[in-house]
């Protein structure tokens, strides 16, 4: 069961002075159950890939399968299919409408026809799995801070129970704790079999956390996979608005010297490594 983004493009305002290609041939497989990173420079197209993995967007070349379907304009199917893949915006607290925070996170359950009893159940369930705080329920999500108005955006989007969860920037924005806290509360989501697809300008997280991470430059993906893989390519081209963590820079200086650890490889297995190779001279 995936998403499938097969060789995408998309220009916003074709054939007006305002033309702007954001995305230009992109490729890109989301299995359930995988944290996929999208990565790239202000501007690269990461929010358009995201609203196009959600069909909030229409592909104008390529196409997107979702769980085998490729999905066309104007499919009846189109409705269940955006229910499968939530998608939290960059800004989440702008999509905010309702008065309080129960109303915000019961409004798409209960278009989906959720009444009484299996509301409040669905309702329950994303306050418990976002982490959300339930006296929050009845303040007005504008009084929130950031960190718990991006809880009540997430509460809202699992409370559709997606298949996938698309969150462009969740981390924007927060302090040291909050990122912990939200990068935890999604790993948990992701080993309850959700998939994660996270847009961040954060590479060093990427990599620690990611199965696959996708690299747009200009709309162009210019290298996609393991983050091994990327950050063996990123150590060797530079691309526009990424800096290589200083992590990965001593550890690929440790490789140049003999010792064979992977690019992405955290402080123990760095230690570990060394150790290794310490006695082998
Ligand atoms: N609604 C829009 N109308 C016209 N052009 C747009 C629109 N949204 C995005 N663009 C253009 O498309 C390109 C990609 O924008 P996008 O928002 O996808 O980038 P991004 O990688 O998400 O950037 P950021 O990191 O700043 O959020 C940019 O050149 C942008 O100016
Ligand atoms: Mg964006």
């Amino acid at each position: 069961m995936s998403i499938i983004a097969d060789d995408i493009s998309y220009t916003y305002n074709t054939g007006t002075p305002a033309e702007s290609a954001a995305l230009r041939g992109v490729s890109l497989t989301v299995e359930r159950g995988e944290w996929v990173s999208i990565v790239g420079h202000t501007g690269s197209g990461k929010s358009t890939l995201a609203q196009h993995l959600n069909l909030l967007l229409t592909p104008q070349s390529g196409a997107i399968s979702i769980d085998g379907v490729e999905v066309k304009p104007g499919s009846k199917r189109s409705r269940e299919f955006r229910r499968r893949v939530g998608l939290v915006f960059q800004y989440p607290e702008t999509q905010f409408f309702a008065e309080t925070v129960r109303a915000e996170i019961e409004f798409a359950p209960s278009n989906w026809g959720s009444r009484g009893d299996v509301l409040k159940e669905r309702v329950d369930e994303a306050v418990s799995s976002s982490g959300l705080d339930p006296l929050l329920l009845d303040k007005n999500p504008f009084t929130l801070s950031g960190g718990q108005r991006r809880r009540v955006a997430i509460a809202s989007v699992i409370a559709m129970k997606p298949d996938y969860l698309v969150l462009d920037e969740p981390t924007a924005g927060l302090d040291a704790t909050g990122i912990k806290e939200l990068t935890q509360l999604l790993g948990k989501l992701r080993n309850a079999g959700l998939a994660v697809v996270q847009v961040t300008h954060d590479l060093r997280s990427a990599l620690s956390l990611s199965d696959k991470i996708l690299v747009l430059e200009n709309g162009s993906c210019v290298v996609y996979g393991s983050p091994e893989l990327v950050a063996e390519y990123l150590v060797d081209n530079p691309v526009r608005g990424l800096v290589i963590p200083p992590v990965v820079r001593f550890v690929s200086g440790l490789r140049e010297k003999g010792i064979d650890i992977p690019l992405n490889s955290g402080l123990g297995e760095i230690i570990k490594s060394i150790e290794v190779f310490k006695g082998r001279l």
